[in-house]
């Protein structure tokens, strides 16, 4: 159990940005967890970070910051069509996708190339090109902090919604993801409705689709339009992507005959957040070294050495500006610590 003090939290978070953590503790077992619990002379407040990928750090961290780096990947148990696959929770995401590539395992292609760690997945659900990461889920289990146990969480019981789930709501702070159990399928149930793996998939003259040709798809899409998180500090969408009435949105079309939508049911339908924010002009605009992503305005990106808070001050600008022109108000998802 090795304690740092006053270490720069730069390196672990993929914004990029400078601040210190009061403590850092790097868990590579997650047994040291009851140790972690009850030691008095550990602080109290404790935050945890797997691949930062997802945070936005606007001060100092108090209190004691755990990097999850808990490793490995067993096959749990199988039947003729799927494979229970246990992850540890500091597994990184995009070796997941790999390792079900090479294993001939289908259900987590789709979510190639997104970064962060296995165990951030569940926490917000992490979604992309038609496939979400709750449908391969099939456990989570976790150290609890107050219980001071290990509890193994369903898929039912984790409340998946979009970028959601209970570990961002009623168990937010109160445990540590150790590990996740994906059911992944021997055979395979290709997505490619997202338009746009189908144009790629066409670019690539694909004739036979395959679990490595649709990763590979959308590992182009997403090089193309987001940035590199190791050359540019960013942490992929800024914000969700607002829901609003049919009544809303009718009004809204009368002014924008244009607008991109998706229904979600009889009197909900969702909007592009980045469309919106486009619209509202913030497409390649920078405040300093922070700016608003010139091929995805859903991105904020920090273009040197930005801070937290000049990055959340833009934020807030661009809520702004969207509240007053369209009447929706956008929600981060980005965590802000
Ligand atoms: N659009 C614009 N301008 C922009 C960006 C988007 O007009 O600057 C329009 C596009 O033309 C399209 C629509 O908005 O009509 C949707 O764009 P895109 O396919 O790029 O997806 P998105 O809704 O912006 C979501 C996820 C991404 C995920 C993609 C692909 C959220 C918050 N974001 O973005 O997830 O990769 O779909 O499935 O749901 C992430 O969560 O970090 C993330 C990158």
């Amino acid at each position: 159990m090795q304690l740092q003090q006053n270490i720069s939290l730069k390196p672990y978070n993929t914004f990029g940005i400078d601040v210190s953590a009061e403590y850092l503790m790097v868990l590579n077992d997650a047994a040291i967890l009851q140790q972690v619990n009850t030691d008095k002379s550990l602080p109290a407040e404790k935050h945890i970070l797997g691949g930062g990928s997802n945070v936005l750090l606007t001060k100092a961290v108090k209190g004691l910051v755990l990097l999850n780096k808990l490793k490995g990947i067993t096959i749990e148990r199988e039947d003729e069509e799927h494979v229970w696959v246990k992850v540890s929770a500091g597994e990184i995401w995009h070796e997941l996708v790999h390792y079900a590539i090479d294993n001939n395992l289908a259900g987590i292609e789709n979510l190639a190339l997104i970064p962060g760690t296995v165990g951030a997945a569940p926490i917000q659900n992490i979604g992309a090109y038609g496939v979400e990461a709750k449908e391969t889920i099939d456990s989570v289990r976790c150290w609890h902090w107050e219980e001071q146990e290990f509890i193994t969480y369903s898929n039912a019981s984790c409340r998946f919604g979009y970028r959601d789930s209970i570990f961002k709501q009623e168990l937010k702070n109160k445990v540590f993801v150790t590990d996740v159990t994906f059911r992944l399928n021997k055979k395979p149930a290709y997505n490619i409705s997202y338009g746009a793996i189908e144009q790629e998939l066409q670019k690539m003259n694909v004739t036979s689709l395959s679990i490595k040709a649709i990763a590979d798809a959308v590992i182009a899409i997403r090089s193309s339009k987001l940035p590199d998180p190791k050359q540019t500090g960013n942490a992929g969408s800024f914000f969700k992507n607002p829901t609003i009435t049919y009544e809303h949105f009718e009004l809204l079309q009368t002014n924008y005959p244009n607008i991109p939508s998706y229904p979600v049911s009889d009197i909900m339908i969702k909007v592009p957040a980045g469309w919106l924010i486009e619209q509202c002009g913030w497409k390649g605009v920078k405040r300093g070294d922070a700016g608003v992503h010139e091929k995805q305005a859903l991105v904020i990106a920090n273009y040197g050495n930005a801070s937290g808070k000049e990055i959340w001050e833009l934020s807030e600008e661009i809520l702004e500006s969207v509240k007053e022109r369209f009447g929706i108000i956008l929600e981060r998802e980005v965590q802000v610590w």
